[in-house]
């Protein structure tokens, strides 16, 4: 029986209590589809940090390379620094593993009261690309006479032609798989010179891909639309930083940033990839047994997409789906289950 090795890291906050929920899950699911996933734990985050100074060894990046999958929940604690989290755990995966695809899904699921009251899950469908290792994130800056009068800080977005070319070829290859529709979501009528030059080469490379329909949108009539308007979209190819707000907005529109699944992907496969919700820690509920668990346990069937095992990750999907629509829903969708519950009657689908 193929057995994959899972590094599992639940991280901080309410990650320590739904990456477990997601196992169970997933263990679940191997079973039932004839294989086996070894789960192996590793407690970094922030509170790893505050006991020894780093969000995870000096070889961890080298411990995670021997892993298929990498199964996350969230770093981040309010006692710890939070400008730490990125640069010490999440950012370095991504760069250091390249997986510069950050894949996020947002789809109604059908069951209960989503904001857009208007708009049904055939409206609300599609899937935010978001590259994952360049851009308006890559931490290139600094502070000077900070707490002088003529304290300063700058910090400098980096974008190359070969790291647009590859999130666009990804892009217009899902979007084949899909409705054929892809939005560049870009702001070049301010930054003139760097997401002018993403706009270029992403326009090269759609004339690679005439079967698509490709379209250029700015990102401050992007964020209306998908509130006013989410049928327009089917892949919605974007940078870094637009990418995780729209994200989170796009979370919204399905009802709440604790259904939003996501993969952090090396599609190579050179390098393990890295699956999350795409919620943080959220320190304000945790400890209290009430996060949703959906986003974790939807990355989770991302995770075994990505490894090859789509019956069993359409499985998961669907057990969600069906628990949601039976009306078994968390706080933040209305409800009163717990976590644990919600988990549960997810296996029991299975
Ligand atoms: P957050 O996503 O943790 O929480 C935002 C709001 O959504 C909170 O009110 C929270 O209760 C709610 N929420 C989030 N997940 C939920 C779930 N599963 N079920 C129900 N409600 C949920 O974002 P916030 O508050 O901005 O950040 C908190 C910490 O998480 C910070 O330290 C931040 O740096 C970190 N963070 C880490 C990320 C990661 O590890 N990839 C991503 C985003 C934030
Ligand atoms: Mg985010």
């Amino acid at each position: 029986m193929k057995t994959y090795r899972i590094a599992t890291v639940p991280g901080d906050g309410i990650g320590q209590e739904i990456v477990p929920l997601g196992v169970k899950v997933l263990q679940k699911a191997a079973q039932a589809f004839g294989f086996n996933l070894q789960f192996d734990f590793y407690p970094w985050g922030a509170g790893y940090y505050q006991e020894h100074g780093d969000f995870m060894p000096a070889d961890g990046i080298e411990t995670l390379k021997s892993y298929d999958a990498i199964y996350f929940g969230a770093v981040g604690l309010p006692s710890v620094d939070d400008t730490l989290p990125a640069m010490l755990y999440t950012f370095k995966v991504r760069t250091s593993l390249e997986q510069y695809v950050n894949y996020r899904p947002v789809r109604l699921l059908p069951g209960y009261d989503a904001p857009l009251r208007n708009k049904g899950p055939e409206q609300i469908d599609f899937i935010v690309i978001r590259e994952n290792n360049e851009g308006e994130f890559v931490q290139n800056g600094k502070i000077q006479y900070g707490d002088k009068p003529y304290g300063f800080a700058t910090e400098t977005n980096l974008f190359t032609r070969a790291g647009i070319e590859r999130i666009a070829h990804y892009s217009f290859q899902l979007a084949r798989k899909r409705r054929k529709r892809l939005t560049n979501v870009t702001k070049s009528n301010t930054l003139i010179y760097t997401l002018a030059y993403w706009d270029r080469v992403i326009a090269e490379v759609a004339t690679q891909y005439p079967d698509v329909e490709y379209r250029q949108m700015y990102v401050d009539n992007a964020a209306a639309s998908f509130v006013l308007r989410p049928e327009v979209f089917d892949v919605v190819l974007t940078t870094n930083m637009i990418g995780d707000i729209l994200s989170d907005l796009g979370g919204a529109i399905m009802g709440s940033l604790g259904l939003g699944p996501s993969g952090n992907i090396n599609p190579e496969k050179n390098f393990p990839s890295m699956f999350e919700p795409i919620h943080g820690s959220a320190p304000d509920i945790a400890g209290q047994g009430i996060a949703n668990p959906v986003g974790q346990i939807w990355s989770g069937a991302l995770m075994l997409e990505h490894l090859g095992e789509q019956a069993a990750a359409d499985a998961i999907v669907k057990a969600i789906e069906k628990v949601i629509a039976s009306g078994l829903h968390t706080v933040d969708l209305g409800g009163n289950a717990s976590s644990q519950d919600l988990t549960e009657a997810i296996i029991a689908q299975l």
